[in-house]
């Protein structure tokens, strides 16, 4: 017997909702399993077990074809199967946690460094911060060099991400041109002369020279790592620095415990996850806690509102928490097939900034307001201004230095 399906006039697109969509996917999360959402013609799948037993369920909820994608998800993300394990296998060696354990040394360098050059004077900018750590480290990863013109977050970079957003939520401009921005920087940059030893493009041509994936599908699989190797970072980087940066009595546990940064970083991205949503197409009838769902219907997951589900999380399920158990189950990195192959080597890259950050920093707090990304499916900033103060300075800082824990301003 199915239930009745709720279906809504929602419009997730509408700039209220963007801002703060959280107030809204609690009321989702009391209409049922799966909202028909009129206006964009898909559902919404707004709890935790349902968008994990979604995400598992790959054969039922294909990421091919899910709404309104575009060419860069038509390269990895969005492929299902034989041809989808294909392609994941050309990196997957380059990502595992013993070779991403290997580049250990190399990131906490580069994060130590960063952090002096960017804590100097007596604020920074989070988004500014964590942007020169992630597209250093992708692109040394990549083989190339740094540069100026890598398209990155507020650039072209951010664009891609709005064509995975239900149907209709393509911004209204240029998506072919923001799609192939990474695609133009990657072909006239990377040639099979300029290729490093050790790094994914040599990975990535081996593939081609062994007939595993074909000539044509080098350059955008490797745009297709980059691009959410690089902006999905710094959103997750950022985001987690104004966190702490708003809760003293957190950022003094990170102080008191550095091994907390993992925490840290997890934490902040099942609060605010940076990809707020995944679209997946049903393959064949389905129930979904007692809604039928069609074969051909699409599902839009709510990645956001599962890592605020009070089933999951309990009742403190809004609370920034580094001693929350389990704080790493949350589905911001994905799960199943398509889980993030990327999610050792953003956790290796929180853990280094958010310990260099920790050892040299007194006192984080919020310099200004921090300006919202303009975007439908990714959630965070291009701007989150920091005052700080470091160890035998206190300049700007609106916090006292910590000797014990304050007042959380929850
Ligand atoms: C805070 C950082 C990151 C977040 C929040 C994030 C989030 C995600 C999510 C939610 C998915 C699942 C997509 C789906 O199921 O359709 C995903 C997949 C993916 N991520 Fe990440 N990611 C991050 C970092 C990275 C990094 C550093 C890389 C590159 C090294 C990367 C590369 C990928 C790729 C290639 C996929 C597609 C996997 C597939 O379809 O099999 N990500 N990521």
């Amino acid at each position: 017997m199915h239930a009745t399906a709720p279906t809504s006039s929602l419009d997730l697109l509408d700039e209220r909702v963007l801002g703060d969509p959280y107030p809204v996917y609690e009321a989702m999360r009391l209409m049922g399993p799966a909202i028909r959402l009129e206006r964009h013609g898909v559902w919404a799948v707004p709890g935790y077990d349902e968008v994990r037993s979604i995400l598992d369920a790959s054969d039922l909820f294909r990421a091919e074809g899910g709404r309104a994608l575009t060419e860069l998800a038509g390269t990895i993300l969005a492929s299902n199967g034989e041809q989808h394990a294909r392609l994941r296998r050309v990196l997957s060696r380059r990502l595992a946690p013993t070779a991403v354990a290997r580049r250990q040394r190399q990131i906490q360098e580069r994060a130590r460094r960063l952090v002096a050059e960017h804590t100097v004077g007596a604020g920074f900018d989070a988004v500014e911060l964590a942007r020169a750590m992630a597209v250093g480290t992708v692109m040394e990863l990549m083989g190339l060099t740094e540069s100026s013109s890598v398209p990155v977050l507020d650039g072209l970079g951010l664009m891609p991400f709005d064509a995975f957003g239900p149907e209709n939520a393509c911004g209204p401009t240029g998506l072919p041109a923001a799609g192939a921005a990474m695609l133009v920087f990657l072909h006239e940059n990377v040639t099979r002369g300029s290729v490093r030893r050790g790094s994914w493009t040599e990975a990535i041509f081996q593939a081609v020279d062994a007939g595993k994936i074909d000539e044509d599908e080098a350059v955008p699989l490797g745009s297709a790592y980059a691009v959410v190797g690089i902006d999905s970072t710094i959103l997750g980087l950022a985001g987690t620095i104004t966190q702490l940066a708003h809760d003293p009595e957190q950022w003094f546990q990170l102080r008191e415990d550095p091994a907390r940064a993992e925490a840290a970083f997890h934490e902040a991205v099942r609060l605010d996850a940076p990809i707020q949503g995944l679209g997946r197409l049903v393959t064949e009838p389905v129930d979904l806690g007692g809604i039928r769902l069609e074969a051909g219907e699409g599902v839009w997951l709510l990645l956001g509102s599962a890592g605020r589900d009070p089933r999951k999380w309990g009742l403190a399920a809004d609370d920034y928490n580094l001693r929350r158990a389990g704080a790493d189950k949350h589905l911001s990195l994905g799960a199943g097939p398509h889980a993030c192959p990327g999610s050792h080597l953003a956790l290796m890259q929180a853990r280094a900034l958010l310990r260099a950050l920790a050892e040299r920093c007194t006192t984080l707090s919020p310099a200004s307001a921090p300006v919202r990304a303009q975007t439908h499916v990714l959630r965070g900033h291009t701007a989150a201004p920091i005052s700080v103060s470091t160890a035998g300075r206190r300049t700007g800082a609106r916090q006292p230095a910590l000797t014990s824990p304050p007042e959380s301003p929850r």
